[in-house]
């Protein structure tokens, strides 16, 4: 039978990619999105992210084998911290009993390699303890102190943490819930297209995310590891940051830390 697979910013980049890559290997996909996907929600917003999963509820009829949160922002401010880290936890929370009814449910998020980077650890903090508002005021201080380049890593590396959190919490591993993210280096998308055009900022960017293994990557690369993570073969990796990176990771961190 058809698996039923939500995919969250699935009107551009890797969400489009994945959504191509799912089709084609016979799942049904329910798109999620700002416009042009089959569920139009907002998840910057409680609102949008309950009609975002009201929409994929009726859609999936109450089961759901997979979700990958690929909606995210790249503008430091606000609305990162409430699409890129509470867009994905809060969503995946909501549909946790609609994974839990499925045979092999499996959730996929994406994180970034620049969740290894300098963070603000008090917006992580913030994140982790579900408090959105406390969230939101400090990504404004963030970026009233000048280190607005602090909010991405923080959203990003706050979603890992809960990954890893979450995935062996009760109600998901035990109810047969893969729980993972893969983390992008450069991936050659809307997202990206401002930075990787500009001469001055791509030498910035090799410098800052130093992709060996066949430079910036196509969408579909980071969609192809999201669409094993979420398959039926995935049966027993939990809890993991994936680094679809080029090699990024391993050259900035080196070999001892894994
Ligand atoms: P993209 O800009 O091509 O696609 C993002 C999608 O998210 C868009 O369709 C957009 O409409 C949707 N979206 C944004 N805000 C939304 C909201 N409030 N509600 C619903 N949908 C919303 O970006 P890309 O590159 O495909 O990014 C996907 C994910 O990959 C993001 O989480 C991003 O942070 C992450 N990533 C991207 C990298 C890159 O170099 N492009 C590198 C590392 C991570």
């Amino acid at each position: 039978m058809t698996r039923h697979v939500a995919v969250t910013g699935a009107a551009s980049g890797i969400g489009r990619a994945l959504a191509a890559q799912l089709t084609a290997r016979g799942d049904t996909v329910i798109g999620v999105d700002l416009a042009g996907a089959e569920v139009c929600a907002d998840l910057s917003t409680p609102e949008g992210r309950r009609e975002a999963a009201d929409g994929i509820r009726e859609r999936c009829g109450g089961v759901l084998d997979a979700l990958v949160t690929c909606a995210g922002v790249a503008k430091p401010g606000r609305l990162m911290v409430s699409v890129n880290y509470f867009g994905t936890t809060e969503l995946v929370t909501a549909l946790r009993p609609e994974l839990a009814a499925a045979e092999q449910p499996r959730v996929g998020a994406v994180g970034s390699i620049s969740g290894t980077q300098p963070n603000d650890p008090r917006t992580v903090a913030a994140c982790l303890a579900g408090d959105e508002a406390a969230a939101l005021a400090r990504a404004d201080e963030v970026v009233a102190l000048d280190e607005a380049q602090k909010l991405y890593p923080s959203t990003k590396a706050a979603l890992a943490q809960w990954v890893r959190r979450t995935c062996v919490a009760p109600g998901w591993a035990d109810a047969g819930i893969a729980l993972n993210a893969v983390a992008p280096g450069v991936v050659l998308t809307p997202m990206s297209a401002a930075l990787v055009d500009d001469e001055r900022m791509l030498e910035v960017i090799r410098q800052a995310v130093p992709m060996p293994l066949n430079g910036h990557a196509a969408p579909e690369a980071v969609a192809h590891a999201l669409g094993w993570l979420i398959a039926p073969e995935n049966t027993h990796m939990t809890g993991q940051v994936v680094y679809v990176d080029g090699g990024a990771e391993v050259t900035l961190r080196g070999p001892e830390d894994f």
